[in-house]
Parts: C-alpha cells; structure tokens; sequence
C-alpha cells in the first residue's frame, strides 16, 4: 500500500535475494521496540548512510533550522512516530533533527510503481517496485518488518489522537494498516485525513473489486480511481503521475506496465506473472530497489525481492 513505505529511521539488511525479517512488538514502549532492529547493523554504516541521504537531499537552510528546534518539534509529532525516532536516535547517537528530517528526505525521493489487479475468480492481486536515489543505501537497509500486537491497550492511539496533526503520508499508511477495520474504512482514512505532502495511495483488500488508486492533495481526496472489473478495467497502474496526465516520455514506466498487464492477461494475473510485469523495464529499472508481490487475503503468500545488481 502506498508510495513510499514508512522510513522511520532504520529499515535495514544485506543485499540478498529476500530482506531480513524482523518483528516489531508495538506493545513495547516506543523508545524500545525499534532496538532489537538496529543490532543487526552497524551503527557506524548507519550514522554514514543517514548522514549522506541528508546531506544530498535536504536543503542546508532547512537543515539549519530544524536542528535547534528538534526537540520541541517532538512535543508537535504524534505517537508512537516521535517515540520512535527518538528512541533510534538515542541508540544511535544521531541528532533528533535528523532523524526527523530523514523520515521527509525520504518521502520526497522515492519513486515507485505500483499496480493492483484482479483475476477472473475474483482474487486482488496487488505489486509495487521501490525506485530510490539512494538505491546502494537502501538495499543494504531494507527490512521485512512484521508488526505484531498481542492486544491489550494501545495507549498510544489515545496520544497520537489527541495530539492529531497532519501526518507525514507514510505515517498514515501505518495508522490506517494498524486502525482500520476493512477495505471500505482504510480508504476512507488514506482519502480524507490531513497530511504533509500530496501522495499516491494505492489499496487491495481482501475481496472482488477491492483496488483503488487514491490521488491524494493536503487537505484530503483529489481523486478516487477504483478498479472496474465488470467495465473491463481490471487493473489500475500508478507511477508518479496523475492517471488522467500523460507521463513525460523520458519516465513512462505506466505505458510500459500496462503493455506488460495487457499481454499477460486478467485470467493469467497472478503473484509470478505480476512480479514478471513488475521485471519488465523501465519497470524495473537501476534505481529499483526492490520488488513486493501481495495479495490482502493472503498473507502468507507476501514476498519482497531485492533488485539491486541486476
Ligand atoms: C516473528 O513472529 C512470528 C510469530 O508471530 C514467528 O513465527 C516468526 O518466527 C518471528 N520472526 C522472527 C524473525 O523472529
Ligand atoms: C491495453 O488494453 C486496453 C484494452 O484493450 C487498450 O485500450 C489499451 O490501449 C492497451 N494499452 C496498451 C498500452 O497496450
Ligand atoms: C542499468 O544500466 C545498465 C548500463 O547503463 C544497462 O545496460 C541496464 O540495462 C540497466 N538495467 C535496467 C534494469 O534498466
């Protein structure tokens, strides 16, 4: 789901054929629960991989003024967000304003594909390549991360909600992954809650006609784009242009995608054909850092591949 998955501070491994898994308990405190994570990297790698993605992709004013004021901006971020990235810089030894600003470098710089399909029995099928400037960092820092909640009270539903801002658009992804009830609700939230920057946010659920590609300003919804599977249309395509535009000629990966969809088939859509769509290039292309393949209704079947060096 979405453009842009979240960055918090660290997502991190070696640059094989699948990410190191890792769980996340988000019944530990904040502060806590992203530690396990980091002993697996060393954090001198890490400060010099920040250091640089910062260095060449936030402006030095905004940098100048960030630094001073990161810790009354963690008083204005919500939770769990704040805590976390507090946490990780502390272990780290990395200045809180840049673990803020990591988190936007990121969001502005990631480019991605992202398609979600249905086949004729009604299954969603639902694929996305990672495009990333920073490609050789990130590949050494991307992580399988799955979230676990043993129940209980999540205390900080209550904070982040009372604290609510607007959210960096990542952040909403993981609000909604971890609040919303069903496919009708998680687009509901994705279309209308405020937040920082505009973003494509592109949804499968669980059953038939669940896909929609969410064209996002500020303030909420600027356009909903649903699957249409009875009117033909039985894929949607989204890169890094408004669907209703024509992509400039020297990135059309959308043109290319859909060409791929178009000759495998509705009958023929499935995990392996859809990450074949997403290996044709410019699809896949040298700043592909990895190719995800989902479908909501199973997750067992969830599988990430690194595509560096190929
Ligand atoms: C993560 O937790 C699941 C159970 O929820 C377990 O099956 C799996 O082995 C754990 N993975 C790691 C890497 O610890
Ligand atoms: C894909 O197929 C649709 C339906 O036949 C057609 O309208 C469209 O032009 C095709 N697109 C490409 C890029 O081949
Ligand atoms: C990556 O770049 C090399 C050299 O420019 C080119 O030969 C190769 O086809 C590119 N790979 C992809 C996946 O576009």
């Amino acid at each position: 789901m979405g453009c842009g998955p979240w960055a918090l501070l660290a997502l991190l491994c070696g640059a094989a054929a699948a990410p190191l898994h890792c769980n996340v308990s988000l019944d530990s405190p904040a502060e806590r629960r992203w530690l396990p994570v980091l002993r697996h990297f060393e954090p001198a790698f890490l400060r010099a991989a920040f250091q640089r993605i910062i260095d060449e992709s936030v402006p030095k004013w905004v940098h100048q003024v960030i630094q001073p004021i990161a810790a009354e901006l963690e008083l204005f971020m919500p939770q769990p967000f704040a805590g976390e990235i507090a946490g990780m810089c502390k272990a780290l030894g990395v200045n809180l304003g840049d673990g803020i600003l990591l988190n936007f470098a990121y969001e502005s710089t990631a480019f991605c594909t992202s398609i979600v399909a249905q086949d004729d029995k009604g299954n969603i099928y639902h694929g996305r390549n990672l495009d990333y400037n920073f490609v050789d960092i990130l590949s050494k820092i991307t992580l399988d991360v799955q979230f676990i909640k043993d129940g209980g009270r999540w205390w900080e539903n209550a904070i982040a909600a009372f604290l609510n801002r607007n959210y960096p658009v990542s952040w909403l992804v993981r609000r909604t992954l971890s609040e919303a009830e069903d496919f009708q609700s998680a687009v509901l939230r994705l279309a209308d809650i405020p937040i920082i920057a505009e973003v494509y946010y592109i949804v499968g659920g669980v059953s038939p006609k669940e896909g929609m590609v969410i064209t996002r300003n500020r303030r909420g919804p600027a356009d909903l784009w649903p699957l249409d599977p009875l009117g033909g249309a039985w894929f949607r395509v989204e890169t890094n242009y408004d669907h209703w535009t024509t992509p400039p000629p020297f990135d059309d990966r959308r043109t290319a995608a859909i060409k791929a969809l178009n000759a495998t088939g509705q009958h023929n859509i499935n995990f392996d054909t859809l990450f074949k769509v997403l290996s044709v290039k410019p699809v896949l292309n040298n700043n592909t850092v990895y190719t995800t393949v989902m479908s909501a209704a199973h997750p067992d079947r969830y599988q990430t591949w690194m595509r560096t060096g190929e």
